[in-house]
């Protein structure tokens, strides 16, 4: 079938905008379980079937409920449906907004075929940008919104293609001039060539070394895990999970990222380019982005490895290191302004375990827009940490998908989405959501960005409001019980993103403008919309992306007394 035919198939498959109503999924209630102390002897996973969540998931749901009371926000409590939220009352009168048809019609349209299956949507289906660039890839990252939309709409097929297809990339022998990737290395993106001649369909994929600045995807392993955890939790199909050549999968990525070598910190070195921001950003380092996906990918790689002999072996590492890596970002990461204060106060030069001030930061270091910033209510896990580096500014997706891994402490949660609505004007403005904040100007933007032309100030990367962003945050609302703040969101979104052309990105301090170079019907700008508005409908789709508590991980210790443990 060459290009031309599918994309035809797939116009006529929308009629009625493919639009199922689903009102219930499969959960996998064990699949969660993450009692590390008995981790080891534990039997295989028991899958249930059941409707929506499970009781246990509802009431760990619920972690925003004296809160949510407090302030009059939807709460959710075990043995009931959702009370008194918006998306209770839309679930009886459930009309869906226009432009949701819209949204499933130009999601339709940019799947992408291998061999007649649907095996992934491409980046960006905008035929008015005189330059394609790769946005007429599959990227991995820009999938997911896509995945998680089909799955919420009883369609898996598209997803357990993906994952499949994917796998076979990563088993491609992958070079950058003359140096060899790891084994594990997930593509960036790939491309389906479609030779109507000879009908044949042969694929191309990007390891990064054909991206822009030769950066390789530090995320993709990372969202192949998650989102393989998602379609099982989604489908209760364990069977894919299962085949040997998926546990491989996980096993070659987990192989890579535990690997033993002169580090000092449970956190992720990364190169700067590493994840959605795929230029230089000055997110070289220990990225929040990449440590907040490394921990739950650690995490589903727990609930889907097989509890054989060299299965163990793995988790037996994962937990040790899921135990490091939490107490590290959940000490060292997190600000508020208590924590400010000390860093201000923080005295330099200490050598020995004693040391208060382990990194060796200099206070003088510290941005003047952050004491500002941060509010008396509120905090957040910063960008980057190093030795005597702290990366200041906030970023969205580290932040969210910090909640939804339950990285963050159910306290961190709340304050993370407090700060957002503290810092609402900054953080979402006029579209969500910011990427990171603030931007990088002048002086530091030359030196931090080399000159980047396409992150100036306020635009794309640099600041930059990030439609697909929409998602994760509303994913972080129903997890910490704040619907009102989504629901704030979305309309934003609604009053701007169709009449826009579901552009990728907006530009200014707060979003107002279609962004400089923004593609135009970019798909995950599309698809996060559509996630965002289904999980507001039925938020029992949260389990897919989201994890529960681990009653079993210790509290995060005093800095000052944390040197014994
Ligand atoms: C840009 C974005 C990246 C995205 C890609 C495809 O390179 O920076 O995050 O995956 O476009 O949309």
């Amino acid at each position: 079938m060459d290009r031309q035919d599918s994309i035809k198939v797939n116009v006529d498959g929308v009629r009625g905008f493919g639009l199922r109503n689903v009102s219930s999924h499969a959960s996998i209630s064990e699949m969660d379980d993450f009692d590390l102390s008995k981790l080891l002897d534990k039997p295989r996973l028991n899958i249930e079937r059941k409707r929506s969540f499970d009781e246990r998931s509802l009431s760990e749901l619920s972690i925003g409920l004296t809160r949510g009371l407090e302030n009059y926000e939807s709460t959710y409590s075990p043995g009931r449906s959702v009370l008194d939220t918006p998306a209770s009352s839309a679930r009886n009168s459930f009309e869906p907004h226009p432009i949701v048809a819209d949204a499933w019609e130009a999601l339709r349209r940019s799947l992408v075929h291998f061999r007649d299956q649907p095996v992934g949507t491409i980046a960006a289906y905008d035929h008015a940008s005189e330059e394609v660039l790769n946005y007429d890839q599959v990227f991995v990252r820009d999938f997911v919104p896509s995945a998680l939309a089909f799955l919420m709409n009883g369609e898996p097929d598209i997803v357990k293609n993906f994952l499949l297809k994917t796998l076979q990339l990563q088993a491609w022998e992958k070079k950058i001039d003359r140096f060899k990737l790891g084994e594990g290395v997930m593509p960036a993106s790939f491309k389906v060539l479609h030779d109507p001649v000879r009908k044949t369909d042969t694929i191309v994929a990007d390891f990064g070394e054909s991206a822009i600045g030769r950066v390789a995807p530090v995320d993709s392993g990372f969202w192949w895990i998650i989102l393989l955890r998602a379609y099982t939790k989604s489908t209760g199909d364990l069977s894919l999970a299962e085949k040997p050549e998926c546990q491989k999968g996980i096993k070659l990525i987990m192989t890579m990222c535990l690997s033993e070598g002169f580090d000092t910190f449970p956190t992720l070195l990364c190169a700067d380019g590493c994840s959605m921001i795929d230029r230089r950003m000055g997110i070289y380092g220990y990225p929040i982005e990449i440590q907040a996906l490394f921990f739950m990918s650690l995490r589903c790689a727990l609930a889907l490895l097989k509890h054989d002999e060299e299965g163990n072996e793995f988790i037996e590492r994962i937990v040790k290191r899921l135990h490091a890596l939490s107490y590290h970002m959940r000490s060292y990461f997190w600000l508020d302004f208590q924590q400010l204060n000390d860093i201000y106060r923080y005295k330099t030069e200490e050598y020995s375990h004693t040391a208060v001030n382990k990194f060796n930061v200099i206070p003088d270091s510290i941005p003047e827009w952050v004491f500002d910033f941060m509010p008396m209510r509120g905090g957040y896990f910063i960008g980057n940490v190093s030795p005597a580096r702290m990366d200041f500014r906030w970023f969205a997706l580290g932040n969210c998908i910090a909640i939804l891994s339950c990285l963050a402490t159910p306290e961190q949660a709340s304050a993370i989405m407090d700060l957002i609505e503290e810092r609402w004007e900054e953080l979402v403005g006029e579209m969500p959501l910011k990427i990171c904040y603030p931007a990088i100007e002048s002086h530091e933007w030359r030196i931090v960005t080399g000159c980047d032309p396409k992150n100036t100030r306020w635009s794309y990367h640099n600041g930059g409001s990030w439609p697909v962003l929409l998602w994760f945050l509303t994913a972080a609302c129903i997890k910490t019980g704040r619907i009102q703040i989504a629901r704030r969101a979305i309309d934003l979104a609604e009053s701007r993103l169709l009449k826009d052309g579901w552009p990728e990105y907006y530009d200014g301090t707060s979003g107002r403008y279609v962004g400089k170079q923004a593609r135009k019907y970019q798909t995950w700008s599309i698809a996060g919309y559509l996630v965002s508005k289904m999980m507001l409908e039925d938020p029992s789709h949260l389990g897919m992306i989201s994890l529960e508590v681990d009653k079993q991980m210790k509290p995060v210790m005093k800095r000052s007394s944390s040197w014994t443990c």
